[in-house]
């Protein structure tokens, strides 16, 4: 599998910088609980409706992989899957869990170039800022095959915060998430919204949408080599709800 690890990460403002980095320290802390809260949801319908678009065998990335409850999904229905997450207790959890290999990488310093049919980035885009998440989705498309697809889930809701837990969150309108998707050169194939799958947060709706990179991502891809421009990005987080 090809890798290049020499690529620029994106560029952050350093108060977002923190605020990812206190994202990360959350996970790393509190890996253990994470796992044993999240680990038993039930997606199946979810994993039905992307899985629908990914080759039979085919190569998948969990891009902030978690407990690895979805990895192990894919490799007991035949896929070959691998996990990437910016903690390394739940990177230990997953590839336990799943047996799926899993390595400790940060979303914005993904560095895969043309190797996976898909990517399944569930609740996990949503921790970085707006600013950034475009530079994201781009090493997202370098890293898949032409045709490949994309898995995305993030909260409903407007803004960013950074939560009294010390996690960022970044919340879109699904008219706003489905641009966001466009501008990064994917073309969607399915959209739906769905109501959060942890019962103590009835109120949490989630925008699901599966996309395939386009064509003139990896002609774009062919003319400017894989060395993009790293992401300018400025903003700076607003406390706006936790
Ligand atoms: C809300 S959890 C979702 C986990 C899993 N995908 C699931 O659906 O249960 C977000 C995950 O993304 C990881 N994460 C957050 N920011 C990240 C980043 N910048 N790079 C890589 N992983 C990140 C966290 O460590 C955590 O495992």
């Amino acid at each position: 599998m090809k890798q290049e690890a020499d690529l620029p990460v994106v560029q952050l403002d350093p108060n977002l910088r923190r605020a990812l980095d206190s994202t990360a320290r959350f996970y790393e802390v509190h890996a253990a609980e994470y796992f044993e809260r999240t680990v038993t949801a039930d997606l199946s319908r979810i994993h039905d409706r992307f899985l629908a678009f990914v080759p039979a065998a085919g190569r998948i990335l969990d891009a902030g992989c978690g407990s690895g409850r979805d990895l192990r999904e894919f490799v007991q229905r035949g896929y070959r899957a691998k996990g990437i997450d910016a903690s390394r207790e739940l990177v230990k959890r997953a590839e336990r869990y799943s047996s799926a290999p899993c390595h400790v990488m940060r979303l914005e310093a993904l560095s895969f170039t043309n190797c996976f049919e898909a990517i399944w980035a569930c609740a996990s885009l949503l921790h970085l800022p707006k600013s950034a998440i475009g530079g994201v989705l781009r090493r997202f498309g370098r890293a898949l095959v032409p045709q490949g697809v994309l898995f995305a889930s993030v909260q409903v809701g407007q803004g960013e915060s950074l939560g009294s837990d010390g996690r960022f969150f970044a919340y879109y309108t699904k008219a706003e998430f489905e641009g966001v998707i466009g501008a990064a050169s994917f073309e969607l194939v399915d959209v739906w919204t769905s109501q959060d799958l942890l019962s103590e947060r009835g109120t949490v709706h989630w925008i699901n949408l599966v996309a395939r990179v386009t064509p003139k991502r990896h002609f774009e891809r062919a003319r400017s080599g894989p060395a993009a421009a790293p992401d300018k990005a400025s903003e700076k987080p607003r406390r706006e709800r936790a």
